[in-house]
């Protein structure tokens, strides 16, 4: 492995002529190339305080997105009782859509010229959503906790769909309407019908009603 520091020697083929240079060229992390929280010039006919401020909004909800996004695997993995087939993979496909959003919502601040959240660690630093316990949550406290985390991203993704109207920015206010918005309001719906109390067997007037005896 080189670094910058060492010059790459090319290979020489028997007549003594250069051949290209085939040693991979590790560069040293050195310097950034772009500040995060800064937004670059990019055609887009758009004002950079515009671009600004649908970056810094989006970063909010990739934030967000990933952190709910990661509940859902942790739903996924740690759900139990006699649901679980049903949310174990009801919990997967969320998951699965929500990875979809983060992509859609950090290739849009790309676009925008800014640099958008991707780490766990810096999502952890600025997501809204509290913390979920490292411990195992029933079935009605998961389902819950996903409620309210996706009310979380909701807020932000309505607040800059506000934001983004009012800036001209037609393209991140048709990402958050149509595929952001409608996702989360979706399986927002597909959450709450299971917080309805159901018992697994009959009650006893019920067993006493339906009795051939
Ligand atoms: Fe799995």
């Amino acid at each position: 492995m080189r670094t910058t520091h060492q010059k790459p020697q090319p290979h020489r083929a028997e007549n003594g002529k250069n051949l290209h240079q085939v040693e991979p060229v590790m560069i040293d992390p050195g310097a950034p190339i772009q500040r995060f929280g800064t937004v670059r010039d990019l055609p887009v006919s758009l004002p950079v305080e515009a671009r600004k401020q649908s970056v810094d909004l989006l970063n909010e909800i990739v934030a967000d997105t990933i952190t709910l996004r990661d509940l859902y695997k942790k739903c996924h993995w740690q759900v139990l009782g006699h649901t679980f087939y049903q949310l174990h993979l009801l919990f997967d496909k969320h998951f699965n859509e929500q990875s979809h959003l983060v992509d859609s919502l950090a290739e849009r601040v790309q676009m925008l010229g800014g640099i958008s959240i991707a780490m766990g660690a810096d999502a952890a630093e600025l997501t809204r959503i509290p913390r979920p316990p490292k411990d195992r949550e029933s079935v009605p406290a998961q389902i819950a906790r996903l409620l309210r985390a996706h009310e979380i991203v909701i807020r932000g993704v309505r607040e800059a769909i506000r934001a983004t109207e009012k800036n001209n920015d037609s393209g991140t206010n048709d990402l958050l309407m149509s595929e952001v918005l409608r996702t989360n309001e979706m399986q927002v719906w597909f959450l709450s019908e299971h917080l309805i109390e159901e018992p697994v067997v009959p009650h006893e007037e019920q067993v006493e009603e339906h009795s051939f005896a």
